[in-house]
């Protein structure tokens, strides 16, 4: 090949990589690579940002699983976008937008709130209201112990430290770092990837009512310590909340 016409298809092929035309007559070109801010597949959205916290699948492991059909029967659209978004402030779950110091498109959190959505199996919740996401009515502190007595203790022990079947939820270092509104989701989905019961099966045959829901929430609430880590006693539970409800 002569110099010029080498240079000149050299030029080509680097338009061609730009363009994403590989169709010259020239060694095979891979794919140039998309840039990040490009992808719109969720498949490849969801795997590299999310799948590490949430599952694979999102079947949940070191954090909620937002396949699960009661999750996405409770929480909307607009939620989960806020949540993406903006992240929940004082926990692991980061913003993701860019507009909110993260790295996604709005149009790529969109196509991650979509494929969120596909997972949920419509008609698998037939009949069945779970509590609102939010709650309706403030939790009364007071009539959390016996809340948590009817249908939490046989699991996390009479008082929440941990029984032969499920661990503390009372630990100042986890409810550090858990919000108000995802305890309160806990306790509507449960953790199924690890065997913890949604609402309606904590007691079977009763399922939680969504005043129940916000007591035992807001017991939990008050479990925390101002300053985890600290060597304050237990029962000097401070005011200290978590996800931008102070
Ligand atoms: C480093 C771990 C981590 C990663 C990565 C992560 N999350 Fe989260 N996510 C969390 C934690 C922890 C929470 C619970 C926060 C809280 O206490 O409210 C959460 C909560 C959520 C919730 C709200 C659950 C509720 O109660 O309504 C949604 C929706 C969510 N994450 C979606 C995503 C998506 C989508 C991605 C990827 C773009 C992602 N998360 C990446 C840790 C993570
Ligand atoms: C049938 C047993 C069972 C019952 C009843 C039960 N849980 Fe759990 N719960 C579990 C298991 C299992 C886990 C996950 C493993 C662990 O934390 O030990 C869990 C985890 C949790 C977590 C931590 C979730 C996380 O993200 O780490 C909270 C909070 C919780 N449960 C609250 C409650 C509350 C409040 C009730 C009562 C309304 C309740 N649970 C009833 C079995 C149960």
């Amino acid at each position: 090949m002569n110099r010029r016409i080498w240079l000149a298809s050299c030029g080509l092929a680097i338009a061609a990589a730009m363009t994403g035309c590989n169709s010259l007559p020239l060694e095979p070109v891979d794919p140039p690579p998309q840039r990040p801010d490009r992808v719109l597949n969720f498949g490849t959205l969801y795997s590299e940002n999310c799948a590490a916290c949430h599952g694979e699948r999102g079947q949940g492991g070191a954090v909620i699983a937002l396949a699960s059909p009661v999750y996405l029967a409770i929480a909307s659209d607009e939620v989960i976008r806020k949540v993406i978004t903006n992240g929940v402030p004082g926990t692991p779950m980061s913003a993701f937008a860019q507009s909110a110091g993260g790295m996604l498109t709005d149009e790529q959190v969109s196509a991650l709130v979509n494929g969120i959505r596909q997972w949920a199996q419509p008609g698998k919740l037939a009949a069945v209201q779970p509590p609102p996401y939010a709650a309706d009515t403030p939790g009364n502190v007071q009539r959390g112990p016996q809340v948590f007595q009817m249908y939490c203790s046989s699991c996390h022990g009479p008082d929440g430290k941990g029984g032969k079947k499920a661990g503390s939820v009372v630990d100042p270092s986890y409810l550090a770092l858990v919000s108000d509104q995802d305890l309160r989701t806990i306790v509507i989905v449960g953790r199924p990837e690890f065997g913890a019961p949604d609402w309606r099966n904590d007691l079977p045959g009763h399922p939680m009512t969504d005043q129940d829901v916000s007591d035992v929430v807001a017991w939990l609430q008050a479990q925390r310590v101002r300053y985890p880590g600290q060597p304050y006693p237990e029962g000097q539970a401070g005011s200290a909340t978590r996800g931008g409800k102070p």
